[in-house]
């Protein structure tokens, strides 16, 4: 696990917006795509492709605490990643820490 910067204070989405974020890994080199919302002056990260059809939550919409595409099929909680309709079904997550030069995860 490692910390890893995703964004810097002024790249952040605003409130009830997300946006995608791409990087490698720093030790394992492995390529992330992840989706990062802020709601409620919190900000929040999950992965980007939805499980179920492979839309990409970083360009959908947020509604209350759920991303979803434009269909609008499969709606995830952005904290939990429990999909809103079939909650057998979830997404990763990971906790964004807000620090003095931008928000980091742990991964
Ligand atoms: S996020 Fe998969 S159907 Fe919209």
């Amino acid at each position: 696990m490692s910390d890893v910067k995703i964004s810097g204070l002024d790249d952040a989405p605003p409130e009830n917006e997300g946006r995608i974020i791409q990087f490698n890994h720093p030790f394992t080199e492995y390529p992330y795509t992840l989706a990062l919302y802020q709601s409620g002056g919190r900000f929040f990260v999950i992965t980007d492709a939805c499980k179920m059809c492979g839309s990409s939550l970083g360009r959908g919409t947020l509604k209350g605490m759920y991303a979803a595409c434009a269909r609008e099929g499969h709606p995830w909680h952005i904290k939990t990643g429990l999909c809103k309709f079939d909650r057998t079904q979830s997404q990763p997550t990971y906790r964004v820490q807000l620090r003095d030069d931008g928000l980091y995860i742990e991964i």
